[in-house]
Parts: C-alpha cells; sequence; structure tokens
C-alpha cells in the first residue's frame, strides 16, 4: 500500500480515538489564537501537566496579545521562571509588539503570516492555524515524526530538515476537511499517550496498531531513526551564594548569549576552592563570617551542560562593596527577580526549601 493511503486510513481511527481520549486541557476549552500561540511554545519545552500551571498564571497575568506587548520583561521572566529557554518568551514579546504595532493586535489567519513572526516556525505556525483557525496545515513536531515513521516503518533520518519537510508534505496530503486542529492533536497526543519516546510503545492501546507497519513487522523499538546531533560540551563553574544581612547578591547577565540578561548568583568558570572564590570576587578574608560547601549541581542547557559547584559566603555587615551586582533582600530576591533554573539547587540553599 502506498504511504498516503496507508496514512490516509488511519486518519478516521485517530480522530474518533481523539474524540474519546483527548485529555482536558485550559487551552483546548477555548482554543483562541492566543491561547494555542502561549500554550504551544510552552510545550515546546515541557509537558502538558507541568505547562498547565503556568499557562494558567500566565494568562491571568497576561490574558490577551496588548498585555504581553507591554509587559516589563522582567515580569514576564518571571512568568517564564522554570520553563526554561528565556529566548522564547523574549520573542514571545516581540511577536505581540509586532502585532499590536501592525495587525491590531491579532495574530494573522495564514500559515506563512505566522511563520513570518518571531519564535514562530513551522511546527508552531501549523499548530495556530490549524487549532485556532481550522486551517489544513501540518504541525509536525517530534511526537508526530514519531508516529508516523512508525506507521509508515520509515528509517529515514528525523533529524534532517529534509525527511521532516517530506513528512509535513505527507501529512498535509491526508488533513481531514473542517477538522485539521483535531487532526493534528490526535497524532501529537497518540505520540504523548501511546507511541511514546521513552520506553516500549502501549501497542496494545493503539487505535492504529492493524495499521502499522512497525508494530506489525516488530519493528517500533528501531524506529525513528534520529542521528544525534553535536554531544553537548561540559563546562564546570563554581557558583556563589554571598550573603549579607538578610541579603543575597545577584548579578545580571550580558544581554547575549547564554541566560541573556537573566539574573543569577554571580559564578565563575571552573571548580575553585574557598579561597580561590574569594579571591575570584575580591572579598578580603576579614570581611567573611561563614564559608561553607554547597552541593554539586549539573543543568543541562542546548548545547552546553554547566557541572557546578558553589560556595556560601556569609559577610561581615562591612569590609566588601561588589563591583558589579547588587545585595537584594531575600524575600525581593525571590519574588522580584527571575533566577534560572540552572541555579535551582544553589536558591533551595539561599532560600530554604
Ligand atoms: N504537544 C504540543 N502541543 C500539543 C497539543 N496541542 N496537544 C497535545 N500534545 C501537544
Amino acid at each position: 500500500m502506498p504511504q498516503n493511503k496507508r496514512l490516509a486510513r488511519a486518519v478516521p481511527l485517530l480522530l474518533s480515538w481523539f474524540q474519546e481520549n483527548a485529555r482536558d486541557m485550559p487551552w483546548r476549552r477555548s482554543p483562541t489564537p492566543y491561547h494555542v500561540w502561549i500554550s504551544e511554545i510552552m510545550l515546546q519545552q515541557t509537558r502538558v501537566s507541568a505547562a498547565t500551571a503556568y499557562y494558567e498564571r500566565f494568562m491571568e497575568a497576561l490574558p490577551d496579545v496588548k498585555a504581553l506587548a507591554e509587559v516589563p520583561e522582567e515580569e514576564l521572566f518571571k512568568l517564564w521562571e522554570g520553563l526554561g529557554y528565556y529566548s522564547r518568551a523574549r520573542n514571545l514579546k516581540k511577536a505581540a509588539k509586532e502585532l499590536v504595532e501592525h495587525r491590531g493586535g491579532q495574530l494573522p489567519a495564514s500559515r506563512e503570516e505566522l511563520l513570518s513572526l518571531p519564535g514562530i516556525g513551522s511546527y508552531t505556525a501549523g499548530a495556530i492555524a490549524s487549532i485556532a483557525f481550522g486551517i489544513p496545515a501540518p504541525a509536525v513536531d517530534g511526537n508526530v515524526l514519531r508516529v508516523v515513521s512508525r506507521i509508515l516503518e520509515s528509517r529515514e533520518d528525523i533529524a534532517k530538515p529534509p525527511v521532516k519537510k517530506q513528512m509535513e508534505a505527507l501529512i498535509a496530503g491526508v488533513i481531514p476537511e473542517g477538522r485539521a486542529g483535531d487532526f493534528n492533536q490526535s497524532l501529537m497526543e497518540l505520540g504523548a499517550l501511546v507511541c511514546v519516546p521513552n520506553g516500549e510503545p502501549k501497542c496494545g492501546l493503539c487505535p492504529l496498531k492493524e495499521l502499522c507497519l512497525a508494530h506489525l513487522h516488530g519493528t517500533a523499538d528501531q524506529i525513528p531513526v534520529k542521528t544525534r546531533g553535536k554531544a553537548r560540551k561540559c563546562e564546570e563553574r563554581t557558583v556563589f551564594a554571598v550573603e549579607r544581612g538578610g541579603a543575597v547578591l545577584l548579578s545580571k547577565r550580558p544581554d547575549q548569549g547564554l541566560l541573556a540578561g537573566l539574573y543569577e548568583f554571580p559564578n565563575a568558570p571552573g571548580r575553585l576552592s574557598g579561597p580561590e572564590s574569594l579571591n575570584y570576587l575580591g572579598i578580603p578574608g576579614e570581611a567573611v563570617l561563614s564559608l561553607e560547601a554547597m552541593p554539586e549541581a549539573k543543568h543541562i542547557f542546548t548545547h552546553v551542560e554547566w557541572r557546578m559547584t558553589g560556595w556560601r559566603i556569609l559577610l561581615k555587615e562591612t569590609g566588601w562593596e561588589p563591583e558589579a551586582g547588587r545585595f537584594a533582600p531575600l524575600s525581593e530576591a525571590k519574588e522580584r527577580y527571575p533566577l534560572p533554573g540552572a541555579f535551582k539547587a544553589y536558591a533551595a540553599v539561599v532560600f530554604g526549601k
């Protein structure tokens, strides 16, 4: 059977399965373009179960495009804290500003025009177009690539952009009239609940078990084929929790690069001893009340992994002033400043957990 025919046969089975099994999600209850946009960006970095709380808090604070366009960056980052990948939040605001300035605060009902907005790629444009506007556009993410590769028993490398393009074209050819959003979401949902990425797929529960070549041939565990990209670089860093009179030292990262513009505990490359750390910061021994090692921690970014050690440095009231950054009272540091997830282990030491 040709690939397009096999996929076309899957469509009605997917739609009825989705009708019975779709999870309740706040953005599904009211799939406006804005709701779908924000939820899809959040879902690129976290699971549905974790995204829900972020989404609800976000919508309460920023209920529409105009509110997003006007939100101060720090408040936006605070709403995004824990989701990671802050450039996504920054792009949301940038796109919202464009929408307010040029489009009356409305998202465009066109895949191509959506694609022209900052932070909106092929997947997100397709998801907004299909779910919010009913436009027959494909929305192909990793889940969908896995599901479709297995149905077709395709051993093409899904990490290759031309392979993804081919899949998009194949899927575009079978989108059912008037059901584009449900169809796209049925593939995503099947990928999340049944045709799972890690561990054995639950083929016994799958509506496509009689159609899926990987299942029929027992090859689901070999598919999809995905070559690994460049290995992540490992970097050692030493993190400093410098405290004085109920306040903790925070500094702001440069406006470009990793975690651009966010606040952080000061930190240095390498694995520094206690005295080396004081030396690095320029803190004279006389100013120090106590110096205590904090636990090791690691954080994985897209292209780099931080292996961290840390020192908690309690200072006397006088004897040292930082060259950069400021001492923020603990409650303020916790509530006002978006501290990247990379520092979570050290925030727990400082703020108590
Ligand atoms: N993952 C990302 N977007 C999704 C959606 N709309 N439904 C289910 N899973 C998703």
